[in-house]
């Protein structure tokens, strides 16, 4: 969930009316429904959507911050990875995808949206001092909307974690480095506020706590991963969140979920998502610690700037499509001039700058220029696949270049993907020149994709996510 208008603090003036340009697109998209059902093209018309994240300016490159006990201790192989289970929301009427989070002492259990463009874990939250806490809030918002609280299916009730310390507004880490922390301050002891913008008519808004999560090893048994900086949400607003009780942060930043879990577990993360349009019961997974399914892969630079967190780019090198790499300027790939690609697990549909769009929806709809077409709105690109001419059709390969060699080999499904009965679209939304392009979830998904934080790397090799015997 790349919230776009981030980049106003990155990029040049000239990039801030495209990126708004951009912003307004997904919205107009996210406007058009109301109630989402579970209907594919329902679903995906809701799917677009951002999120957002304010840039810091603190410079921080994650070391490995075990405890000194820790250090010399080799783990045992069975408990130097954790995982947690990913499922596709489709079955909630939601682009995005669910991993379940135990949070608090006593563990209370949620599901959360795993999200590589965000740095900050929340979750919906009742607690007993927050009457003022958000007045606090409200007074410091800066347009005077009322927030609605949306419908979630679980509320974490914070009294009743022994774990649970909300961080004070007074401290350094209020004051310099949570994202979106508001500078009310009433007294030294206060809590520290947020309101968490994303994409335009989606906010959280809240105060920042410190708090512990409970993790499992492959063989089960279970551990707390302690000194988590969590977001208590008590009114959040935006369909993203209706079937979502929040966020897990797997952004790159000093204060995300991924911070702390790969300070314990060292310093790579992988996920495994699987078809989007799986039911409920196909889990993949997040790990954090190597991954015991991961075989031999390709991997592309990951590009962990500190002036890009929360985002993770990729270097991208090109496109081809049916083994013939178009024509798109270097610059769409390069994020030093307007452009970059983002791996985003909250996004949905791949993004592209329109001179990457136009070349790569024109060459795959010129070689599917036989099958008629449907208008699908809001698709530029949409074929009747029930008509016979599209049996006697050939699809393209579509396949995205990294910087060294490495090459992703979607399947099919991932870049015409089916939107309804007898209908597929091209999976791809533009965004106006200069502006980043998004690698997004369906993109991703059936891939396993290890973020090597260490080494700068992002492997990626396909995979039905199946665990095996070891996460049985
Ligand atoms: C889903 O949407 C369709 C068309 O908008 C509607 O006919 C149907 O009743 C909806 N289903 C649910 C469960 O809301
Ligand atoms: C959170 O609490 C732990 C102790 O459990 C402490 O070491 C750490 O500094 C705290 N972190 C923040 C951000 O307050
Ligand atoms: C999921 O449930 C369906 C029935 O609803 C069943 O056919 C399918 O095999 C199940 N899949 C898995 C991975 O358990
Ligand atoms: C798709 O093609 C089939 C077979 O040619 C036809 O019956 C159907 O009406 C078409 N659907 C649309 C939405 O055009």
């Amino acid at each position: 969930m790349s919230w776009l208008p981030l980049l106003l603090f990155l990029l040049s003036t000239a990039t801030q009316e495209s990126v708004n340009a951009a912003e307004s697109n997904i919205l107009t998209l996210h406007r058009r429904i109301e109630h989402s059902n579970a209907s594919r093209l329902e679903r995906l018309r809701t799917a677009i959507h951002g999120d957002g994240l304010r840039q810091r300016m603190i410079a921080g490159v994650i070391g490995r911050r075990r405890k000194a006990n820790e250090v010399d201790v080799p783990l045992p192989s069975l408990e130097s990875t954790i995982e947690m289970p990913v499922w596709s929301g489709a079955y909630t009427g939601t682009g995005q995808y669910f991993v379940r989070v135990r949070l608090g002492t006593p563990a209370q259990p949620f599901l959360l949206v795993p999200d590589t463009g965000s740095d900050l874990t929340w979750v919906t939250c009742r607690y007993r001092g927050t009457t003022d806490l958000m007045s606090a809030v409200k007074d410091g918002r800066k347009n005077g909307q009322r927030s609605r609280r949306r419908r979630a299916k679980r509320i974490f009730e914070a009294d009743l974690s022994r774990s649970f310390h909300p961080i004070s507004c007074s401290s350094m880490s209020c004051q310099t480095e949570l994202p979106f922390a508001l500078t009310t301050c009433p007294k030294a002891t206060s809590p520290c506020t947020y309101d968490y913008e994303y994409a335009q008519g989606s906010s959280a808004q809240g105060f920042f706590a410190n708090e512990s999560a409970t993790v499992e090893f492959p063989n089960r048994r279970r551990m707390k991963l302690k000194g988590l900086v969590v977001g208590c949400t008590s009114s959040a607003v935006g369909s993203s969140f209706v079937s979502s009780d929040g966020v897990l942060a797997l952004g790159h930043g000093p204060n995300t979920f991924v911070s702390r879990a790969t300070a314990r577990f060292g310093q790579r993360f992988s996920y495994c998502l699987v078809d989007h349009l799986s039911p409920r019961n196909a889990t993949g997974y997040l790990t954090f610690g190597p991954n015991p399914f991961l075989p031999p892969h390709p991997s592309a630079p990951l590009i962990l700037d500190p002036f890009l967190q929360p985002f993770y780019y990729v270097a991208v090198a090109g496109i081809s499509v049916a083994g013939e790499v178009l024509r798109i300027p270097p610059s769409v790939w390069n994020y030093r001039r307007g452009g970059g690609v983002i791996v985003d697990s909250g996004s949905t549909l791949t993004v592209l700058a329109d001179p990457a769009y136009g070349l790569v929806v024109n060459a795959l709809s010129h070689r599917l220029a036989e099958v008629p077409r449907v208008q699908v709105d809001p698709f530029d690109y949409c074929y009747n696949w029930s008509s016979p001419k599209a049996a006697a059709t050939c699809v393209p390969s579509f396949e995205v270049h990294f910087v060294g060699g490495a090459r992703l080999s979607p399947p099919v499904k991932s870049y015409l993907i089916d939107v309804a009965d007898g209908v597929k679209c091209l999976g791809f939304t533009s965004t106006p020149w200069p502006g980043v392009s998004i690698i997004g979830n369906i993109m991703q998904q059936e891939h396993i994709w290890e973020f090597d934080l260490e080494n700068q790397r992002l492997g990626f090799h396909p995979s039905n996510c199946a665990t095996g015997t070891l996460f049985p």
